[in-house]
């Protein structure tokens, strides 16, 4: 052989090496708990290589798509100190999510550097008494606080004019997938950075809507928990009676390991957290992530989420749904449908408007350090430094709560409205069809479970002619997450659907 063709060979032979080394390499992009907690364990990976990946995404992408709205300034360090944790082989170091970066939305309270804002100017600067009981939850098991997720300035109860994903802090938020789209909110940046790649894994809020509306728009899974599965203690709230804290995820799997870390009981949150504790399954909830999770699931279908137009666009998936061994109960009428109208729109926000205004002040009365001791202070605030938008978009749902004195007559109808219109609409419905889930296009049910507390996933269901993801999303009885996380998971496993946005919006 000569002298050359053995050189042509070795490099042959070299470049096969390399083919091999680089597809052996970790997969930063896409990646999972699971991919990330196996590359950890054999030493393929650490979590400083995983924080400094995505601090390098967020410097690319988060300039154009304002998803993080800070960035923990002691995240590398909390890397440095969890990859020496799993040197030691401390006990922490087994969790599942040890050594892995969470972001978490701006209005879930971090005792660290960063600010706990709700988007709003008026809290910055603020300090809190403590870690939000999530965050307890995730820094015990040695989760990275990455940094905060934007969102809709004060999960949209500011104005009926807000813009989702805009606060006045950071501005507009953009859907990674089409820049014109909607990126919806008010977990905005937990969804839309976690679909980009900005960070493993998110926290979302919800009240009406929050972790659903934004997963669906941004081709990401949801989960919204029962009401007090997840403490509040430290959440920025809205409504005790119907705030939850949840998992934005890019799979169910994914979202269902974060969910095991965060549920349980929490004595700042009480007795809501100790009542839903009862729901927790004995062995978590990863076991419910079944291959054939959809086998004998009763889902509905009713006309009044689903119009001619979603019939023809999710039909594909009913008929995936039936194939994997479902059966779809069609043509459900909500029964007492006006009842149930009213509850949505008039009641709850009637319930909403004077909880919000009792459940912020004692949230700010509790703070160590602040501007703003109340919402009338808020309002004050707002109205003195205005920047332009502030201006703009006003505050009349802050200014209508204001006006609310606590739980009087107005009130109590609402909530016995709201009442009434769960018990003899959405449960009887089920429980006469025998249902598992009942299925809305996108996360339009997600009223009818804020209402009653109940809990709901969302999961990627397709993309529209111009690129913008849309979701699907089951809704069941409180306390039904095991049965809900079979049919999310049934179903991502069937259609596979997500794929991740272009590197930049279109
Ligand atoms: C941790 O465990 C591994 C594997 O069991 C062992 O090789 C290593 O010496 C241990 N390290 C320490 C610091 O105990
Ligand atoms: C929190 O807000 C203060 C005041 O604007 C700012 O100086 C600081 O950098 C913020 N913290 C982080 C981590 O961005
Ligand atoms: C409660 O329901 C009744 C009957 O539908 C309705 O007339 C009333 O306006 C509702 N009240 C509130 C506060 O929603």
């Amino acid at each position: 052989m000569s002298v050359l063709a053995i050189l042509f060979i070795s490099l042959i032979l070299l470049s096969n090496f390399n083919n091999k080394t680089e597809a052996k390499a970790f997969l930063f992009k896409e990646t999972t708990i699971d991919h990330i907690h196996i590359a950890l364990k054999q030493n393929k990976l650490t979590s400083r290589q995983l924080v400094e990946f995505y601090l390098s995404e967020i410097q690319r992408s988060n300039p154009i798509l304002k998803g993080i709205i800070e960035v923990n300034p002691d995240a590398l360090f909390l890397a440095d100190k969890a990859d020496q944790e799993r040197k030691s082989n401390s006990s922490k170091s087994l969790s599942r999510l040890h050594g892995i970066p969470v972001l978490v939305k701006d209005n879930i309270a971090t005792k660290d550097k960063l600010n706990t804002t709700a988007g709003s100017l008026a809290l910055i600067g603020s300090i809190v008494p403590q870690d939000a009981g999530v965050v307890k939850k995730l820094r015990n098991v040695g989760a990275i606080i990455l940094g905060k997720a934007t969102m809709t300035e004060w999960a949209a109860f500011r104005s009926t004019n807000l813009p989702n994903g805009w606060n006045g802090r950071l501005g507009q938020a953009l859907d990674p997938y089409v820049a014109s789209a909607d990126p919806s909110g008010s977990s905005t940046g937990s969804a839309t950075s976690v679909a980009a790649n900005m960070a493993a894994v998110a926290l979302g809020t919800e009240t009406a809507g929050s972790i659903l509306f934004p997963s669906s728009a941004n081709s990401v899974v949801g989960i919204k928990p029962t009401v007090g599965l997840t403490s509040r203690a430290g959440v920025i709230p809205i409504s005790h009676r119907q705030d939850t804290v949840g998992p934005i995820c890019r799979t169910v799997t994914d979202a269902v390991e974060v969910l095991d870390v965060i549920v349980g009981f929490d004595r700042d949150d009480f007795p809501a957290t100790k009542k839903a504790s009862t729901y927790i399954p004995h062995g978590g909830y990863r076991q419910f992530l079944k291959a054939d999770g959809l086998r004998d699931k009763r889902l509905g279908i009713s006309n009044y989420f689903f119009g001619s137009n979603d019939i023809k666009t999710y039909q594909q998936h009913f008929n995936t749904l039936r194939k994997k061994g479902a059966v779809l109960v069609d043509n459900l009428v909500i029964p007492y449908t006006d009842l149930v109208n009213n509850a949505i729109v008039v009641a709850q926000f009637t319930a909403l408007s004077a909880e919000f205004k009792m459940d912020l002040n004692a949230y700010l009365k509790h703070l160590v350090h602040t501007q703003v001791r109340s919402l009338a202070d808020v309002i004050a605030f707002n109205k003195i430094s205005p920047p332009e938008k502030l201006k703009e978009y006003g505050q009349d749902i802050m200014l209508e709560a204001e006006k609310t004195n606590g739980i009087g007559k107005l009130e109590r109808e609402a909530l016995s409205n709201i009442t009434i219109a769960c018990k003899y609409g959405f449960e009887k419905m089920m429980k006469e069809n025998k249902l598992d889930a009942l299925m809305s296009p996108g996360a339009d049910i997600a009223d009818l479970l804020a209402i009653g507390g109940y809990p709901g996933i969302n999961v990627p269901a397709g993309y529209d002619k111009t690129g913008t993801p849309f979701g699907i999303s089951f809704g069941g009885l409180k306390g039904s997450e095991p049965t809900l996380i079979e049919i999310a998971y049934g179903f991502e496993q069937a259609t596979h659907i997500r794929k991740p946005p272009p590197s930049h919006p279109q």
